[in-house]
């Protein structure tokens, strides 16, 4: 029987898969370390309450002073339970859980059976992720990611929850994707509201269109679509976003999961490697659906990656791959303006030793206006951040990478790679402040950083943003463009925090100076902005509250302050569970927090299966959270 390998993370199943060399010899290793030291005591320097760049200079008095009346809740200690727990003050409740009917024809969740086929594209999808809140009317309406399939939850009659027949790939197959969902507070709360005519599930079978520098590639096209311009269905949806014209974008993160071979001999394309495309799928979906099957459809792969623009208000409204966006792990998408009204998305690709990438639309938004080619028609760009705390973003041409714009949207991570990218510690989200023209992108962490290449082979020297050998802790970069605009293609860095244990070590690993034993945590991954401008930060790390990570507990949310760096703890999730996943109420009096992949009895108790859940978060005398 082959090894069970459901409780791997994505980049260390993909590792198994295709394994990095096993060793390198950077040259740059000595004249890195030297730099890694000078760079570190400015971001130590930082981290005390003294900016090292921009405007805002705070002596400690004026910080001590902002911070009492930013961050207004009581912080919490850490927590090792199978529970959520919120500050004084505040309380929570579930509102969305897997396998919870979104209309009246779906039978209520049934534990023994994870749900049937016939309804599984009828309720609430499994593994919830980025999420967006969107006002329609007098309605709330939620759009919200279905991340991956928990095939052991989803299919528990089965052994070790492989698939074992197309019914059940199907199954998992209607578990992920989007969910569109109105959402309504009542007596006992907020709930979903049944049967509401905006209600939709989009899956990894719903039809949609491709747009962009690579519609109609030969690259794109398979038997089943000879066009290269209708795909059916968006999978391992992660992070989201919104756009200035009210639509959803999700973001397809590990699609290459997907994909195998029922045929062992199968010689892979040269650029499967890149993208992690191997011989076999997690889910075993290559035998049973021929899509999946490389061997059979090997340009399938490449219809995958892409950032998907959804219209929240019209359930009956075809999703639109974006392909000028590019084709990555996209994390998120964090839309924004410049000051001429281009269009900005600030993306990450998520993957050790990847890259951050943005995209500058031609035209101009302008509400009301058309906006239906701005994320087609702009320019994607690829992040280099220098040591000297300067940055630039480097325009992906022809020129500059010799490739022609379909290959640059296909194959963008050879793009980055050819001019040149800095290579990252796995690029999460990015938040854009509402209060400031500036950045913020969580590095997750990355085991790698300094010992191993990326998957393209570019060397991943501990420097700049990224300056922890085989950082197993996470940082958080920001950035702010020149001129105060974000279609600029230079900007100035700094790291706002870098995660790390001073109770266990008493060097770089200890973290920067506004972690303390109060707020411990590690791999920083979601990340938004509330209206006030405080960052809110959630967790996806090691749970387990020993060596390196001891004092840090469960997955976690956190609040920071942009401007001091203080950051204090405001949630702790159940044990298992990553928090991800964050979007606010209309009347900013409730916050919908996701809580992923928990471990039993999250959250209905004793013998019954763990749901991934959206939970309501809200204070108790309903004043605003954010
Ligand atoms: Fe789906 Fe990178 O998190
Ligand atoms: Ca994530
Ligand atoms: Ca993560």
């Amino acid at each position: 029987m082959k090894d069970d390998t459901s409780h791997l993370s994505w980049d260390d199943w993909d590792e198994l898969q295709s394994p990095r060399p096993d060793t390198t010899d950077f040259d740059g290793v000595v004249d890195s370390a030297m730099n890694r030291r000078g760079f570190l005591g400015r971001v130590l320097a930082f981290g005390s309450g003294a900016a090292v760049m921009g405007t805002g200079l705070l002596n400690s008095g004026a910080a001590q002073a902002q911070i009492a009346s930013r961050i207004g809740f009581k912080p919490i200690p850490i927590a090792t339970d199978a529970t959520v727990h919120v500050p004084e003050g505040y309380s929570w409740h579930p509102v969305a859980k897997w396998g919870q009917p979104l209309f009246s024809d779906a039978p209520e969740f049934d534990h023994t059976t994870g749900g049937d086929l016939a309804s599984s594209d009828r309720v609430f999808g499994e593994n919830t992720d980025g999420m967006e809140l969107f006002t329609v009317g007098n309605r709330q309406v939620i759009a919200v990611n279905h991340e991956y399939a928990n095939p052991k939850l989803n299919l528990p009659q089965n052994m070790d929850g492989i698939p074992t027949s197309a019914q059940d790939v199907t199954k998992l197959q209607n578990l992920q994707g989007v969910c569109v969902m109105e959402v309504a507070e009542g007596e006992n709360g907020w709930d979903i509201v049944v049967d509401s005519d905006l209600n939709r599930r989009i899956t990894h079978n719903t039809p949609m269109k491709v747009t962009g520098p690579a519609a109609g590639h030969t690259l794109m096209m398979t038997d089943a679509d000879p066009t290269g311009r209708t795909v059916l269905g968006t999978m391992n949806n992660c992070g989201a976003g919104k756009t200035p014209w009210g639509t959803y974008l999700t973001c397809e993160e590990n699609f290459n999961g997907y994909f195998g071979s029922t045929d062992a001999a199968f010689e892979k394309p040269a650029d499967y490697a890149r993208y992690g495309i191997g011989l076999e799928g997690r889910y075993a979906y290559e035998k049973f659906d021929v899509r999946f099957d490389v061997s059979q459809t090997p340009n399938e792969p490449h219809r995958f990656g892409y950032i998907v623009e959804i219209d929240p208000t019209d359930p009956t409204s075809t999703p639109i791959k974006r392909t000028a966006l590019g084709r990555f792990k996209h994390e998120n998408a964090a839309a924004t303006l410049a000051p001429n009204g281009q269009v900005i998305v600030y993306m990450g690709d998520d993957e050790r030793g990847e890259f951050m990438y943005k995209y500058v639309s031609n035209g101009v938004y302008t509400p009301g206006g058309d906006t239906s080619t701005l994320l087609d028609d702009g320019q994607l760009y690829v992040a280099k951040f220098n040591d000297d705390l300067s940055g630039e973003w480097i325009a992906l041409t022809p020129e500059t990478t010799g490739m022609t714009p379909a290959e640059i949207a296909i194959f963008t991570r050879r793009a980055g790679s050819n001019v040149g990218a800095t290579t990252m510690d796995r690029p999460e989200w990015v938040a854009v402040n509402p209060t400031a023209v500036e950045c913020y992108c969580a590095l997750t962490n990355n085991k790698n950083r300094g010992l191993l290449p990326n998957a393209g082979g570019d060397e991943t020297p501990a420097i700049g943003p990224n300056p922890r050998e085989a950082n197993q802790y996470g940082q958080i970069v920001r950035w702010r463009p020149a001129d105060d605009d974000h279609a600029a293609t230079e900007f100035t860095w700094d790291l706002y925090v870098m995660a790390g244990n001073p109770e266990v070590h008493d060097d770089a690993y200890a973290g920067s100076d506004n972690i303390n034993a109060g707020n411990l945590f590690n791999s920083p991954d979601g990340m938004m902005f509330d209206s006030t401008g405080l960052l809110w930060i959630q967790t996806d790390g090691d749970y387990e509250n020993e060596g390196d990570f001891a004092g840090m507990g469960n997955n976690q949310m956190l609040a920071g302050d942009p401007v001091t760096g203080q950051i204090e703890r405001f949630m702790t999730g159940p044990y298992g569970s990553e928090v991800t996943g964050l979007t606010w109420s209309a009347d900013r009096r409730t916050m919908f927090v996701g809580i992923q992949h928990p471990a039993a009895p999250f959250p209905d108790g004793d013998g019954k299966l763990a749901r991934s859940s959206i939970i309501a978060i809200k204070r108790d005398d309903n004043a605003p959270v954010g």
